[in-house]
């Protein structure tokens, strides 16, 4: 099956459903034994239910891994990664233009366990062996295209890199999408995603999926999930399962507006410059053209006047586009990453990242592309 067919028909049979076309949402704790020891497929809500099932093994077969989970956020997925793989004494390295969220999860807690944290340019490789032979790395952590600023990394090449020192890799693919790059079939040991963008799709659930290639492997991350518990529900799980059967054609949706806006952008007075993989003059366009089948639906832009006054009256100025912290849904966002996703950082680190204050991100949507840049362009106007 190809992705969107799969998307839509993997992982549910409706016969095992009284041929409920969609799945049912079992919005159940338990279910019954009739004797001590029975094997029935579904025991208590924490462990499995069905609902979650058939979402988690349809991003299992979409990401080509072995199984899948669903949390109740994406940062308790990532947790959940973190916990099951890393044992105080250890060390991650993981890539400087991380999430914010996950930035502070390592250095407010994970750092304060006895874990080692390294943050790298990983976007440039040769920094890659001299920090694997330093520290032994348990785990090495990418997001590819980053947050904000859609850098890359060389997938196959880093997975390579590690393995030869005997460190996992985990991989944030929250902003790609299993439809714009598969990384499990380019080494990859463990997907994340905040399912609460993409995978949704309509703004309305906050969820964590996590994919793992090896079963073994699985298994230990499974056990930590239901020791820890931070489960999806089953509603959740059926919102998440619905998104899912239109994300093939929401992301070629996504893909055309945004290179359409990204090219707008860089002809703009107000703009400094443009950050999208698609466009020729994007740092690491080749590489995305390898490693991915089209270039996602983030776009940011540097003002020229790079001040936060400057960033709030675009924002203000826009009529149609909200404000929020958040990607991936069928409206167009903006997002102030300096004040918002990135706040937790301190100022040196922001600026060695490029999260200046007249940063902009733009999630472009779905809506009618001419719609989006005239509200866009008209705010950006304002500070021409
Ligand atoms: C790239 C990335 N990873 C992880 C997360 C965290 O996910 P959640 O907000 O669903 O907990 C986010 C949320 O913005 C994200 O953008």
């Amino acid at each position: 099956m190809k992705f969107a067919t799969e998307a839509i028909h993997s992982s549910y049979n409706p016969d095992e459903h009284n041929r409920a076309i969609m799945p049912p949402i079992y919005q159940n704790s338990m279910f019954a034994l009739k004797e001590i020891g029975e094997p029935i497929p579904y025991r208590y809500g924490r462990v499995s239910n069905p609902t979650r099932q058939v979402l988690e093994d349809t991003v299992a077969a979409l990401e080509k891994g072995s199984a899948g989970m669903a949390f109740a956020s994406g940062m308790a997925g990532i947790d959940c990664i973190w916990r099951a793989v890393l044992k105080p004494g250890d060390t991650i390295i993981a890539v400087a233009d991380i999430y914010g969220g996950a930035y502070d999860l390592l250095t407010e807690v994970y750092a304060h366990w006895g874990i080692k944290v390294v943050f790298a340019d990983l976007t440039v490789l040769a920094n890659l062996e001299p920090l694997l032979q330093e520290h032994k790395p348990a785990l090495v952590w990418l997001e590819s295209p980053s947050n904000p600023l859609l850098r890359l990394v060389d997938i196959e090449a880093v997975c390579t890199l590690a393995h030869q020192y005997g460190a996992l890799v985990g991989f944030d693919n929250t902003f790609a999408t299993p439809y714009l790059q598969q990384p499990i079939s380019m080494g990859v040991d463990i997907i994340f995603h905040s399912a609460t963008k993409y995978l949704c799709g309509h703004s309305d659930v906050m969820m964590g999926i996590v994919v793992v290639k090896d079963a073994a492997l699985a298994k230990r991350v499974r056990n930590m999930q239901i020791m820890t518990g931070a489960i999806s529900g089953p509603m959740d799980c059926a919102f998440v399962l619905r998104g899912i059967k239109t994300l093939a054609v929401r992301m070629d949706r996504h893909l055309a507006n945004a290179q359409i806006i990204a090219e707008r952008l860089t002809e703009h007075p107000a703009v400094a410059q443009v950050f999208y993989p698609g466009l020729a003059s994007h740092e690491h366009h080749e590489l995305a053209k390898r490693q991915m089948s089209g270039f996602g639906g983030v776009v940011s832009v540097y003002l020229k006047q790079d001040t936060r006054e400057a960033a709030n009256t675009v924002i203000k100025a826009l009529d149609m586009l909200l404000m929020a912290p958040s990607l991936g849904g069928v409206e167009s966002l903006i997002n102030h990453s300096a004040s918002q996703s990135h706040s937790g950082m301190s100022r040196e680190v922001k600026d060695s990242l490029g999260i200046r204050e007249g940063l902009l991100r733009f999630s472009i949507g779905i809506e009618d592309v001419e719609d989006i840049w005239h509200d866009i362009n008209q705010a950006l106007n304002t500070v021409a």
